[in-house]
Parts: structure tokens; sequence; C-alpha cells
């Protein structure tokens, strides 16, 4: 692959070859020293066009970890505030031969349309309510080390749906990986095509809950709603935030993950959060720094020695 554009793309072998490299990386990232010099003279250029702290703060770190030159675009101090588009932004900066664009934007698609205009190889950091391949890969990791298999578990994907590109990646990896995926929303924040998504659906937390393996929280997406149902954060927390009694349903050595960030109270009762028997959250955090480090040593093999 030259790129990383959205789990649809991968398969089953793909999958295991990331996390089981990447599981390397998480023991080296536990070194004092945490260099592996395998993208030693690449440039690596991150341009996100929505706010984020994990993703960035992680593709970073992986890419000076593995001895790149990583360069964050400044987005509030760029020409896009003069309203150059976001073609001409990528032409732009492929003009400076990087080897590695890792992006995020706010409409579906518009990753891969950037990575068909560049010579590069691109990384999609969340489009839209599309994809987030990368963090579909880090929950996928965490769930293996945890459960010691990535096949045969039940997972439930609980909140907004809809406006969700980690539910729909986490959904096309678990379904790939032969596992059984529930969804646990109010009709309103269900996509219009969920019956076509492999998945089983409930509207009540304490049935969808029953003996799940993995509960995996969304945060609401109060600001993808336009205006459209925005429920009361008391109100949502009472049908739809996981607290201990809801959480009591599942299985009692499920795991509670949440992508980050937190609304605590609205989606999640910070106990839950915060329990170390049962929440892993922080752990996820972790695998996002090896999973992409692994991800960016893949693509690396592929990138052609210019100077030959
Ligand atoms: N999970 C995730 O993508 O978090 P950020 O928006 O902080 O990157």
């Amino acid at each position: 692959h030259r790129h990383l554009l959205g789990i649809e793309a991968l398969g089953r072998a793909d999958i295991e070859t990331i996390l089981d490299l990447a599981e390397d990386y998480v023991a080296l990232s536990r070194q004092r020293d945490k260099k592996r010099a395998v993208l030693k003279g690449l440039t690596q250029i991150n341009i996100f066009f929505e706010n984020s702290t994990r993703t960035q703060a992680s593709f970073e770190l992986a890419g000076k970890r593995l001895g790149a030159d990583v360069m964050n675009m400044s987005l509030a101090s760029s020409s896009i505030k003069k309203g150059e588009t976001l073609i001409d932004t990528a032409v732009t900066l492929n003009a400076m031969h990087p080897d590695l664009l890792v992006v995020r934007h706010q409409h579906s698609g518009a990753v891969a349309l950037l990575a068909k205009k560049v010579n590069c190889s691109v990384i999609n950091a969340g489009d839209g309510r599309h994809e987030h391949p990368t963090q579909a890969l880090l929950d996928a990791l965490t769930i293996r080390r945890h459960k010691g298999r990535l096949h045969r578990l039940t997972v439930a994907i609980c909140g907004d749906i809809n406006h969700s590109r980690v539910a729909r990646s986490n959904i096309t990896l678990l379904n790939r990986m032969e596992n059984r995926v529930r969804v646990i929303a109010p009709p309103t924040l269900l996509p219009t095509g969920v019956g076509r998504m492999g998945v089983e659906v409930f509207h009540d937390m304490r049935k969808g809950l029953e003996g799940v393996d993995v509960v995996m929280m969304l945060r609401l997406q109060q600001e993808r709603m336009q205006g459209a149902f925005i429920p009361s954060n008391r109100e949502y927390f009472h049908r739809f935030g996981l607290d201990e009694e809801k959480l009591s349903h599942a299985r009692p050595d499920a795991i509670v993950m949440h992508p980050g960030p937190m609304n605590r109270g609205v989606e999640i009762d910070p106990n839950v959060a915060d329990d170390p028997k049962r929440s892993v959250i922080q752990e996820q955090v972790e695998m996002g720094v090896a999973v992409r480090m692994a991800v960016m040593d893949l693509l690396a093999r592929n990138i052609p020695n210019m100077a030959a």
C-alpha cells in the first residue's frame, strides 16, 4: 500500500501485520531510548484542518521516534485563512518533497482526493464522518492485548454512530476480523444505512450491553448536529450514558473504551471512565503512538529512493 486512507482497503493479513509490528513499538516506547531510525532522512508533514489532541500529538511523536523530520502545519497562520483551497495547499506542500502527509479534514473523502494530487504517502487522520483508520487500529490493538484475540468477540459501540468516523472504521475492522458488532443508540443518532453495516441495532443500553466483551463509548458530536437532534445532556446521560449500573449488564471482564475527547457526565460517568479495573482509555492513547509508528514504518518501506 502507498497510502492509508481507510480500513476498507485493508485485509485481515494487513491488519495483523500492522498490529504485530505495533507490539514491537509498544515495547520500544516503554524504553528509555525510544528511537529507531527507520524514517531517517524522510519528511513528514501533519496538516490538521480540524482540532486534535491525541491524533496530532501521537503522529508527531511517532514520526520523531522513527527519526523523521516532522513539521506541523499551523493552519491558523497559513494561507488557508486567505482562501487557498485544500488542493492548492496540498500541491504547494508536495513541491517541497515531503514523504508522508498526515491529514485530518472536516469533509468525508477530502483526504482521498488530496492523495490523488500528491506524489507522497498520505495517511488519513480522520475525514468528516467517513474513516479514522489509525483509531480503529489502535482500538484493535488494545482489544487484542486485553482479550488475547481479535475474533469471535462481541463489541458494543454506543452513542453518536451517525456522526462518527471512529464507529465506521471500527465496524469495518471488527467485521473483517469476524467479531459480532452491536450498535446502541437512539434512532436519531443512527445513519440511514445502518441496516447495511453488518451490525445488530439496539436502542436500549441494558439490552445492548448484555454479555458483551467490549464496550466502546462515543462522544456526542454536537458540533456536527447543526440544530437537528440535540438532546439535553441530562436526558442523554440518563438513557445512554455509561454508568456502573448499565455496565453491570456486560460481561464481568468487559473492558470500557473511549476514543476521546470525552464528555464526562454526558456519554460516560467519570467513575467508569476512571475505573482502573474496567477502563482502558489511557492505554488506547499509548497504543495510538505505537500503531502510528507501525503504519508509518510500513508505508515508508514503499517510498522509492529518489536519487536512484
Ligand atoms: N480520538 C481522536 O481522534 O482524538 P483527537 O480528536 O484528540 O485527535
